[in-house]
């Protein structure tokens, strides 16, 4: 390389990415230790806000000046009589008491995934999960369903990151050939919910473990939309999937390896009849895999939870979805990294 090129090549993005846990550790705990929803009460100094906070003196101003200049909050003067304030966004998003909370996801990820993507380098080397089961702990599945207030968290997580998807693909999906649609993994019910609401003609049922169903089906009746959406309980290793002119799973497959993935498309094609469809909501990556960079390092976070799991292309889903016997499959993008697979039998 000669010294002009080197001139006109930078490393601020090599620096910006390498330094990244320094912005995400910050803003995720100023999420865990409430800091947008004590602002959504009002401005506050910065003194003031330590204390509502219980913060030791030594946090400010560093901590609340940071997230002023990450463009989390906003602050009215300078020095210690400057106040601070929630941004437009952090506002909407993150004050625990706005309708459009979705802080959910990111206090999990501060909890659990934070730490566990310390051990990154062990899981490329090992090719092991590298959460609570590292040190004898149970499964991902199995700790959430023993702490039921956990399990509600993870799904209120689970809803925050998949709502802007589910209500795309509720609207973008042509569901004027079909009337049930039953959604696998389904959590809260809320796929089936936004669905339903979009499509009146529509039936759909959530089915989900036992603990799940139970949370789905409050929901669902304080929805008011116990009409036309029911939740029931399954267990996709043991059960059968029941008939469904669609069937749906959302996040479901990158969870496994490729024997179970392929046992719950073969599931979803015999609960099918001619013409119905298979959809998946997922991160799905690009056929060349460059593109999605969120999709791949959702792959790499399910080596994080899970090892052998992994997250795939829109031809991977084709391939396999042929291999069963689906006629033709399509992608539909829905928003940012996430777009749906459908498979039509
Ligand atoms: C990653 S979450 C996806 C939730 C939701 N579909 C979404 O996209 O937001 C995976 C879901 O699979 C469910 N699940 C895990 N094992 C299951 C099993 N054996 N049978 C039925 N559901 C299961 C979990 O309870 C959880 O709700």
């Amino acid at each position: 390389m000669t010294a002009v090129d080197s001139k006109a090549l930078s490393p601020a993005r090599i620096m910006e990415v390498g330094m990244a846990f320094w912005p995400a550790k910050t803003l995720l705990s100023a999420i865990k230790l409430g800091v947008f929803t004590e602002l959504g009460k009002g401005p506050k100094t910065g003194a003031e806000l330590r204390a509502a906070l219980g913060l030791h003196e030594r946090s400010t101003p560093d901590f609340f000046d940071t997230l002023v200049a990450l463009h989390f909050l906003e602050r009215e003067g300078d020095g210690p009589e400057g106040k601070y304030r929630n941004t437009e966004e952090t506002g909407t998003f993150l004050d625990r008491n706005s309708p459009a909370f979705m802080g959910g996801f990111l206090e999990m990820a501060n909890d659990r995934l934070y730490p566990f993507w310390g051990d990154l380098e062990e899981g490329l080397k090992t090719g092991r999960a590298q959460n609570e089961t590292k040190n004898g702990g149970k499964g991902m599945f199995e700790e959430l369903y023993s702490k039921p207030d956990r399990l509600e968290q993870f799904m209120d997580a689970m809803a925050g990151i998949s709502v802007g998807n589910f209500q795309a693909f509720a609207e973008k999906f042509d569901f004027s050939k079909y009337k049930t649609m039953t959604d696998v993994g389904g959590a809260t019910g809320l796929l089936s919910m936004l669905v339903a609401k979009q499509n009146p003609h529509m039936s759909c049922t959530s089915r989900d473990l036992p603990a799940a169903t139970a949370i789905a089906k409050r929901r669902i009746a304080e929805a008011g939309l116990s009409d036309r959406v029911n939740a029931e309980p399954i267990d996709f290793f043991a059960d059968s999937i029941p008939p469904a002119d669609v069937v749906t799973m959302g996040m479901i497959l990158h969870d496994w390896n490729l024997e179970n993935k392929m046992m719950l498309i073969r599931k979803a094609y015999d609960a099918l009849p001619e013409g119905g469809a298979f959809i998946v909501v997922e991160n799905l990556i690009d056929d060349a895999r460059r593109e999605n960079a969120f999709g791949l390092m959702m792959s790499l976070n399910m080596l994080i939870e899970f090892g052998e799991a992994f997250d795939f292309s829109g031809a991977d889903f084709d391939g396999w979805c042929r291999e069963v016997g689906f006629k033709r499959t399509e992608v539909i993008h829905l928003a940012g990294p996430a777009s749906a697979g459908v498979a039509y039998k």
